[in-house]
């Protein structure tokens, strides 16, 4: 601990605030910045600004490092179930046998939707994007909750449950599957969380779904890696959210039209687009990485750079393994992984991205994974959103545990000074 108050001066003013110290960072606490000089900060995107102190996650930027409550994600990949890391991320601590059956049994009690959410579902045109009728939907179920939820926790359980299900419905409208209850969730209660999830989105009415381990492993995988990050866009909106009371659903709901964003959730879908783009258009590497190096052009290489990574994310690392993994043992050969092992040698070596810090992060490979367990591109952030959903509701939880204020920053105002209309 270097020091517990900073000193600066300010027009021959001397001021002091106090510093924070967290785990492993420290931050000067600015919260009484205006009241005693007259100053706020200006701080766009963020990028030096901690807007809450929290337990559940907990990166190492510069060491290429990812903590679920303390522990490495290389143990919890290779140790947890999603479902296991689900009760960690809620509850700070893993789960013991009995909990971890109470738990999943809890889920389990709310794998239905009333029939109200079909009946809207079918009333949305299959080229809406996966997203917005995500968020629609997952919106709507506030309508459906107070007759089904008894207790505060319930509605960790029945999001849970609810969130794979519109999910799989989504899917299925899409490509064109049947979306009656029968088909999608009758009988699955004697299914893992995972296996019940690619069941409800491939069953065909008339077949026994068969489920395939590998695909299950993996998935099971990408969820756990996709669970947690810190103040990243969409958790932050849904901290947002929880700080006005804004109730759970709708504060998901919100946090997943952030992770849409093409820049964020969004990026493992542009991924697959920029490499098949490549890819059709003569497999010219080069030519695409001066295209993102040229300031002039908007392009980006998808699935490198990250705000707070400045080294490889530790999970690009293990999607890329899962990803080889996969495609071997479903016998698949995939060009486009072979493209992408391809640009990201190259890339690494690419002074530009060098300097820059630009590293390979979480949607470079994942989206390899999903296709090549048949799953349509613009439903790649839907996976996203699905593995993403328990950290969601952790920080919301938080944030309502810890009563804290409403999140409102300020700004700093450059329009007109006060004029009359004439
Ligand atoms: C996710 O926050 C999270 O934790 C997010 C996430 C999570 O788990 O929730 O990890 C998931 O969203 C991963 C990121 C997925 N997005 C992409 O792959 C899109 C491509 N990446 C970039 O758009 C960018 O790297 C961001 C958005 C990820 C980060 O942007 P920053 O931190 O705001 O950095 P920046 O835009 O200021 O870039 C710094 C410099 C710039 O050059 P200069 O202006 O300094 O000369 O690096 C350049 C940028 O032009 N740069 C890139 C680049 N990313 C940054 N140049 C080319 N290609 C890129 N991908």
């Amino acid at each position: 601990m270097c020091c517990s108050i900073v000193n600066f001066d300010i027009n021959g003013c001397n001021y002091k605030l106090p510093v924070v110290y967290g785990t492993y960072e420290k931050a000067i606490n600015i919260s009484q910045l205006r009241e005693n000089t007259g100053f706020i900060t200006f701080d766009p995107g963020f990028k030096n600004t901690g807007i809450t102190k929290s337990s559940i996650s907990f990166i190492d930027g510069e060491k290429g490092k990812l903590l679920y409550r303390g522990y490495p994600i290389e143990q919890i990949i290779n140790k947890c179930s999603f479902i296991e890391t689900s009760y960690l991320l809620l509850n700070g601590e893993l789960p013991n046998t009995a909990q971890l059956k109470y738990f999943s049994e809890k889920i389990k009690e709310f794998n239905f939707l009333s029939q109200e959410i079909y009946q809207i579902l079918d009333k949305i045109p299959a080229f809406y994007h996966p997203m917005g009728i995500l968020s629609s939907l997952t919106c709507i179920l506030t309508a459906f909750t107070d007759s089904i939820q008894e207790e505060e926790e319930d509605m960790y359980f029945n999001l849970l449950a609810k969130l794979p299900i519109l999910s799989a419905l989504t899917y299925r409208k899409k490509v064109g599957l049947p979306t009656d209850y029968e088909v999608v969730s009758k009988n699955n209660n004697n299914l893992d969380y995972t296996s019940n999830l690619l069941k409800m989105f491939f069953s065909v009415p008339k077949k026994s779904y068969q489920i395939n381990p590998v695909i299950t492993d993996a998935l099971d995988k990408l969820l756990i890696l996709h669970a947690d990050h810190e103040q990243n866009c969409s958790t932050t909106t849904v901290r947002l959210l929880g700080s006005v009371h804004a109730n759970l659903f709708s504060s998901v709901s919100a946090g997943i039209s952030a992770l849409w964003g093409r820049l964020h959730g969004g990026a493992n879908q542009a991924v697959i687009e920029m490499l098949e783009n490549i890819l059709n258009s003569g497999g010219n590497i080069k030519k695409w990485i001066e295209k993102a190096k040229d300031k002039k052009n908007p392009f980006r290489l998808m699935g490198f750079g990250h705000r707070i990574y400045k080294n490889f994310d530790p999970r690009a690392k293990i999607v890329k393994k899962v990803a080889e993994n996969v495609i071997q043992k479903l016998g698949i050969s995939d060009p486009i992984l072979e493209l992408a092992k391809e640009l990201e040698e190259i890339v690494l070596k690419e002074p530009y991205f060098i300097e820059k810090k630009l590293y390979p992060n979480i949607d470079f490979y994942s989206g390899i994974i999903y296709q090549a367990m048949g799953i349509p591109k613009d439903m790649f952030t839907v996976m996203f959103a699905l593995g993403r959903l328990p950290g969601w509701m952790a920080h919301w939880k938080e944030m309502r545990l810890n009563r804290e204020p409403i999140g409102r920053p300020r700004q700093i105002y450059i329009g007109y000074k006060k004029r009359n209309i004439h």
